[in-house]
């Protein structure tokens, strides 16, 4: 049955692949970590989406304790969130063959990630297209309702809705129909080189991005490269030709939490776009420093990192492995009484 809840649950997932930009933490991170208190959060460090493109085993492991290391430095906080990996909840894996079972090839073969993603290859993966699935089964198996995510993921979470609201339709209510929650800042972050493309962990050229890990001087020297153009008007703009202007705008407000007006107001007086860069650049080094330097600390210290996911795990499965054997039953199948818990 779908529970009643107080307070409403919320999910969300990432991938250990590269390294945390300024994207991340201002889309995602930043967001979760301020509602770790009104809500009841689940955040999952999603490996086993991370294999849909093949990962260097080595990397897959360093990154998976790197970006679990960088999300306790950013602020989530265990004791208050449920923060795990998602291959220790091995109800994933399964909760994925099961949901693809009800999901018409239709539905995944219009993902723009997908399509994006394919294009770019020359053997396109299984994986890649039942990626979405994958994302439903997090979701579902936690009963969340809201699912906080940069831009980007909207199209998944609106198909994870249609996977459970067919389930439901099938099998009888089972699951909570989640939706995205879509911060109104920083939605979209863009690449410092190039304001027309989402600022992206893949992408490799030079002062594209701003890494959560960078040191205080290549903060300085990624903002002072920025792309803007030719004029010297500081202003929020949807013109493509303003497009670089405003993404620092945009990262400046997001960083702050302070309204555009507000934001207008601080940049009055600013001579140039000079100036501009340099302002957004140190709001952004007074916010990344101290979580470089609390990743460090975490990082030297193997034991504690290993019994904070041991702890998420644990609390992780409690919720998704008897959600598992209700949709189990649901669907008809013989649950043995040692895949009870
Ligand atoms: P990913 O980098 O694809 O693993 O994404 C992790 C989270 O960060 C997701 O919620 C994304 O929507 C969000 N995100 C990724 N890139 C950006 C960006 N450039 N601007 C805002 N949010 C982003
Ligand atoms: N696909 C998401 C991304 O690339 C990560 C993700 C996996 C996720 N499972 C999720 C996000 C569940 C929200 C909820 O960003």
């Amino acid at each position: 049955m779908v529970p009643e809840r107080e307070r409403p649950r919320v999910f969300s997932g990432i991938q250990p692949t590269g390294s945390l930009h300024l994207g991340n933490y201002l889309g995602a991170i930043k967001r979760w970590v301020e509602r770790q208190d009104e809500k009841e959060s689940f955040i999952c460090i999603v490996d086993l989406h991370a294999v849909t493109v093949y990962q260097e085993p080595e990397a897959l492991r360093r990154g998976t304790r790197q970006l679990a290391a960088l999300l306790l430095a950013a602020g989530i906080d265990p004791a208050r969130v449920t923060l795990f990996v998602q291959s220790h909840v091995r109800a994933h894996a399964e909760a994925s063959w099961l949901l693809s079972c009800i999901t018409p090839l239709g539905w995944l073969e219009r993902m723009t990630q997908f399509k994006a993603k394919a294009a770019q290859q020359q053997s396109v993966l299984t994986g890649l297209l039942t990626y979405p699935v994958l994302q439903a089964g997090d979701i579902l198996l936690y009963d969340a309702d809201e699912v906080p995510v940069g831009e980007d993921q909207k199209q998944h979470i609106e198909l994870a809705r249609d996977v459970a609201q067919r389930f439901n339709h099938l099998y009888g209510d089972t699951f909570v129909l989640p939706r995205p929650v879509i911060g109104e800042a920083a939605a979209r972050v863009m690449g410092l080189d190039d304001p027309t493309r989402k600022m992206s962990k893949s992408a490799k050229a030079r002062g594209h991005a701003v890494r959560l890990t960078d040191s205080d001087d290549e903060i300085r020297r990624a903002f002072k490269r920025a792309v803007t153009d030719s004029g010297r008007e500081i202003a929020f703009s949807d013109e493509p030709e303003k497009a670089g202007v405003n993404n620092l705008l945009e990262i400046y407000r997001a960083t702050t939490g302070r309204s555009r007006q507000q934001v207008l107001d601080d940049f009055a007086g600013a001579r140039g776009y000079g100036d501009l860069k340099q302002r957004v650049a140190e709001v952004v080094i007074a916010a990344i420093a101290p979580i470089r330097r609390r990743y460090r600390e975490l990082m030297e210290d193997a034991a504690e990192l290993d019994r904070i996911l041991r702890q998420g795990a644990e609390a992780a499965r409690a919720e998704a492995e008897p959600k598992l054997v209700e949709v189990k039953e649901r669907m008809g199948f013989e649950v043995p009484d040692e895949l009870r818990r």
